[in-house]
């Protein structure tokens, strides 16, 4: 119970890894608002609700500042303060490539990727800071740390969260709120969900990270459980990092690896 009755914002609640973790904090205690533009975060705070767990849903676009605003002060009502900000919203933008790649796409991109994340530490920092210590804590992607996992537009907006951890945990000096974000690799979630569908319906799962040590994609869960370890104490000296939970697809070049226990033809 790591949480017990910390104020959380979990941004993108209502679908993949932005639920699991809301449903998981509301599991340690704490007091959620679930902020999503779909219905889906009715539907979370509705399974927290079932849970015996306590949890506000709210429909933003949280990559406009008056929503970002409006949903820290619901917070902040609701439950007496701020203590934890998990800016995990996003969207895939699609697969377009460099030269397919319009203004407005590449700008909407930013705007939802990195815009949001920016916004939420920038309002969710001061009131987070009111209570003495508290996490925030970004959904930046592998696909921010190199080319290959995205596109052009998602890649750079990932990269971007990547560097806004590291530098306002930097500009948070003295405040006592920690800035980490979580680098997640293939992971099943409405966002991608046609890859998944399609293997499962091809009766190829086994390709499915296939090019991590692991040899497979992640649930939610898995990803929630570090973003809740980054918001916790347990990671009270964790700061303006960004961690990959991806399998250890990042942690190599690409080479032909030889599988455990079997020795080079
Ligand atoms: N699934 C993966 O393989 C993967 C890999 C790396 C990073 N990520 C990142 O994880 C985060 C969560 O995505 P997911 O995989 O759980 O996908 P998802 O589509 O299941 O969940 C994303 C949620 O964000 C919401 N959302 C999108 N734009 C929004 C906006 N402007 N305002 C408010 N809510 C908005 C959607 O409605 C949805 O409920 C995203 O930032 C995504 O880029 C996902």
């Amino acid at each position: 119970m790591r949480f017990t009755d910390k104020s959380i914002i979990v941004t993108g609640a209502g679908s993949g890894i932005g639920r699991a973790a809301a449903l998981l904090f509301a599991s340690e205690g704490g007091k959620v608002i679930v902020a999503d533009k779909t219905e889906g975060a009715d539907e979370t705070a509705h399974l927290i609700a079932q849970a015996g767990g306590a949890a506000k849903a709210i429909r933003i676009d949280a990559g406009l500042e008056e929503d970002v605003i409006r949903t820290i002060a619901l917070a902040c009502d609701s439950f007496g303060g701020l203590d934890v900000m998990f800016a995990n919203a996003g969207i895939s933008g699609g697969m377009a490539n460099l030269f397919d790649t319009d203004v407005a796409l590449i700008t909407e991109v930013l705007r939802v990727n990195l815009i949001g994340p920016f916004l939420a530490i920038k309002h969710a920092a001061p009131r987070i800071g009111e209570r003495g210590k508290g996490a925030i804590v970004l959904t930046a992607s592998v696909a921010g740390i190199r080319s290959g996992a995205g596109s052009p537009a998602y890649s750079a907006s990932k990269a971007g969260v990547i560097n806004l951890a590291a530098v306002s945990a930097q500009q948070l000096t003295g405040s006592n709120v920690r800035v980490n974000a979580i680098c997640p690799g293939l992971t099943e979630t409405g966002m991608t969900k046609p890859v998944f569908d399609y293997a499962r319906e091809a009766n190829k799962m086994d390709r499915v990270g296939r090019l991590n040590p692991l040899h497979r994609g992640a649930q939610p869960e898995e990803l929630a459980k570090v973003a809740l370890f980054l918001a916790s104490d347990d990671a009270s000296y964790v700061n303006g990092q960004a961690i990959a939970v991806d399998g250890g697809l990042s942690s190599s070049h690409p080479v032909t690896r030889q599988e455990y226990g079997k020795t080079a033809a």
